[in-house]
């Protein structure tokens, strides 16, 4: 798989950048979103991550332990690819926070297949056995089947010799519901259950994309007729204004960077932080200390709903990355439920921030898996763009004036 990654960068490098606009490949996706949301929905999604995460359990699930978890999933982006030959349509959804592509099997008779479609290698012609069987782990359940390889055809682009999972059972998935059938990883390989090469890297092999980067559009006000864009093989400046910020992948199995800072109202919440960007998200998660100091300065309690009049005057949130603030506005942040107001900043107590589709909505998202990088910029038509650091720095430059002035005064 190392190996893979190597020859992947060396030709990445040798292609140099500057694909045109014609050679990027337009996959149209969807957005769905929960109707009927609540409080106990979010806390759905923080369980559900806990596991896809593989975090332990803490007091904040007991709370919720004996919940149905059928919300988990409050908000998703979502495409159609095909598997097989003749090609069997499926639905899936796009997950940069894993790396294996699955659906599930014609013979599997848990709930959440049998409302799906489903598998038949012996429908397909192009169907090769594998042997392998594959557990994948999400929130409280996960699947379990075997692998295959057969031809997937993503976006009109035909991946011959795809290994995926085939789910013959899932179990406390929670996806009975979900719009979609079955999960597109594009994480790093690194990440693939089984050593699995998972579709994206093939793409490329296969020399079907002519730069080894995919970037997400996902429209914040998307719906279930047009929710966005997944672009395959570069990224369109059409979509975004300015360019881009680019930060080096500091862990390559998730797309995990440096984050400088997340600053609230002037409170630092970490420094030198890490950070997720992650399309199967819908939530922002925060480090238990950045979480905790963040409601403090927000003065609110992190189990309670907010009152919905005070969101428009609470602070931006601000995440300095590669020198780039790039801020959340509490319209964003701040989800408006069934007739309640929740803050959509959690914790499961990680050392790593999660930014989920609330900052990658507002963020266009350039996944540069050929350079091991990651480029955000502000979205066409935003309603709040990100600023180069320097007014921030003079910020934090008067208040450091202002703190050492105040050491002084306390000196004497
Ligand atoms: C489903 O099919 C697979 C592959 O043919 C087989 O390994 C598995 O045992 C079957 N499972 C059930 C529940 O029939
Ligand atoms: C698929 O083929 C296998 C043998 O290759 C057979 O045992 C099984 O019953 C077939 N299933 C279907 C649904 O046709
Ligand atoms: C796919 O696998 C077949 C054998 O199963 C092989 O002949 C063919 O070259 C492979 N194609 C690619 C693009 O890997
Ligand atoms: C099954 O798939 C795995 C992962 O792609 C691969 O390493 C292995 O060689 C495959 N096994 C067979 C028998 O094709
Ligand atoms: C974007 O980058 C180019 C090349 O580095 C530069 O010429 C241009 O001024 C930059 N644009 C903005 C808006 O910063």
């Amino acid at each position: 798989m190392l190996k893979a990654f190597i020859v992947l960068g060396l030709v990445s490098a040798l292609a140099g950048v500057g694909a045109g606009a014609d050679l990027l490949h337009r996959m149209p996706i969807y957005k769905w979103e929960n109707s009927v949301k609540s409080r106990k929905n979010v806390m759905s999604e923080v369980a559900h991550l806990r596991g896809k995460y593989n975090v332990a359990t803490t007091a904040t699930s007991d709370i919720i332990s004996g919940e149905p978890l059928a919300n988990s999933m409050n908000m998703y982006y979502y495409g159609q690819i095909t598997i097989g030959t003749p090609g069997v349509i499926f639905i899936v959804m796009f997950d940069t926070g894993s790396a294996n592509l699955w659906v599930p099997s014609y013979n599997c008779t848990s709930t959440a297949c049998l409302s799906h479609t489903q598998y038949n290698p012996n429908q397909s012609t192009t169907f090769v056995p594998n042997g392998s069987d594959i557990t994948l782990k999400y929130g409280t359940g996960g699947m379990s089947g075997y692998l295959a390889m057969d031809t997937v055809t993503v976006n009109n682009l035909v991946i011959l010799n795809q290994t995926f999972g085939v789910a013959v059972s899932e179990l406390d998935n929670h996806f009975d519901n979900v719009a979609f059938d079955g999960i597109l990883g594009m994480g790093f390989a690194n990440l693939a259950e089984d050593s699995v090469t998972p579709p994206f890297y093939n793409m490329y092999n296969e020399a079907l994309i002519s730069q080894p980067v995919f970037s997400f559009y996902l429209s914040i006000d998307g719906t279930t007729s047009m929710g966005g864009e997944l672009i395959l093989g570069g990224s369109d400046p059409n979509y975004y204004i300015g360019n881009m910020t680019y930060v080096p992948i500091s862990r390559d199995d998730y797309w995990q960077f440096d984050m400088s800072e997340a600053v609230l109202n002037g409170v630092t919440l970490c420094s030198n932080c890490q950070a997720i960007a992650d399309t199967g998200t819908s939530l922002i998660m925060a480090p238990i200390d950045a979480y905790t100091k963040l409601y403090s300065t927000l003065d609110i309690n992190p189990d309670a709903s907010v009152d919905c009049s005070t969101v428009s005057s609470m602070p931006v949130l601000k995440f300095v990355i590669g020198g780039t603030v790039f801020g959340i506005p509490p319209s964003y942040y701040v989800l408006y439920l069934d007739g309640e107001c929740v803050v959509g900043i959690q914790t499961m107590g990680t050392d790593f921030w999660i930014l989920g589709d609330i900052f990658i909505g507002q963020y266009y998202t350039e996944f540069d898996v050929g350079n091991n990088r990651i480029g955000f910029a502000s979205v066409s038509g935003a309603q709040y763009t990100n600023q180069a650091n320097s007014q921030f720095a003079s910020f934090t430059t008067i208040f450091s004036l202002f703190a050492l002035l105040n050491i002084i005064l306390k000196l004497y």
